[in-house]
């Protein structure tokens, strides 16, 4: 029987991790990338081997927590290029377990992404991305790169989900519960995959997403974003980590609605171990629902 655990502190990214880089092209927002670490090691081979290919990897903290978690190879692309520095000298292996290299996903072929390794990744391959997902008007893609994910939320999810298929890879996805949580997993099931275990951590809203809610609030209005208005911020979402395994043709795909009808009996609690999700009358979701209920971050840093 699927069961909702619960993880109180950080249990992948270390006290260096947790400190700002500082940088001004370098994403900071501790409680996604952890997310994305539990997503990846939901999916590696229980005693530890295989490859990581992580799309948009930022400072590359979550690449070494990976290889951490047991990967026995991790390779970043990023396509930023002050965030590539900081990864390559802050988390890039001596030993080129860990790699990194520049590249835009939406551009490269599922082939050249793997060229941009220094040497063969060996199988079994994950792809895992916490791409930008925040619903944002259009030009927020040239001003936020690092957190605009179109007018739906979604709009790095198809290449990326693209991409773990045709390398016949299992795909770990982060989005936000504003991220229009049906489509993602739409799409999802449409690439031929299914859901095997669901992450989900509270975060409030960011400073730009705060000054810009218009997208969410009109997704909201539609149905189509959850946004957790019980808690103790008077606007916050989930970061949803979905671990998703290729389907076989004999299991049942979709979860649309399991997702949907998860992320809605978690906007009802009021604490951020989300308690509502034990309720004797809450619906037991289909998947393992792991909730991360971590200290806030003191400094957050979207760019
Ligand atoms: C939300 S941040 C996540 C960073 C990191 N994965 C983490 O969890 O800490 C998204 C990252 O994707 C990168 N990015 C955005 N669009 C990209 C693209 N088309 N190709 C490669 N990287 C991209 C940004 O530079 C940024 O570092």
């Amino acid at each position: 029987m699927p069961s909702v655990s619960r993880v109180g502190a950080y249990t992948h990214l270390t006290p260096d991790d947790l400190e700002p880089p500082g940088e001004p092209e370098v994403f900071f927002e501790p409680a996604d990338t952890e997310i994305g670490v539990w997503v990846a090691a939901d999916l590696l081979p229980p005693g530890g081997g295989g490859t990581v290919l992580d799309l948009g990897s930022g400072s590359g903290a979550a690449a070494a927590a990976m290889a951490q978690a047991g990967a026995a190879r991790v390779h970043g692309v990023d396509n930023g290029r002050q965030t590539l520095r900081w990864a390559e000298r802050h988390y890039a292996s001596p030993d080129g377990r860990v790699t990194f290299a520049l590249g835009d996903y939406s551009l490269l072929s599922p082939r050249e992404l793997l060229a941009t390794a220094p040497g063969p990744l060996p199988r079994p391959l994950v792809v895992t991305s916490n791409p930008a997902y925040v619903p944002l008007p259009a030009e927020a893609a040239r001003t936020h790169p690092s957190i605009s994910g179109g007018t739906d939320g979604l709009k790095w999810a198809g290449p990326i989900i693209g991409h773990a298929r045709t390398l016949g890879a299992d795909l770990g996805l982060t989005i936000g519960s504003y991220s229009t949580p049906r489509r993602a997993a739409a799409l999802i099931a449409g690439a031929g995959y299914r859901i095997a275990a669901v992450t989900l951590c509270p975060l409030p809203f960011g400073a730009f997403t705060l000054e810009h809610p218009e997208r969410v609030l009109a997704l909201e209005e539609r149905g189509e974003a959850v946004l957790w208005r019980s808690g103790p911020d008077p606007l916050a979402y989930f970061v949803v980590g979905l671990a998703c395994r290729r389907a076989d043709g004999t299991e049942q795909q979709g979860g649309e609605k399991e997702l949907t009808d998860l992320l809605r009996t978690a906007a009802r609690s009021a604490t951020t171990r989300l308690e509502t999700l034990d309720a004797p009358d809450a619906a037991p979701p289909p998947w393992p629902v792991r909730v991360l209920d971590l200290p806030p971050a003191t400094t957050r840093h979207h760019w």
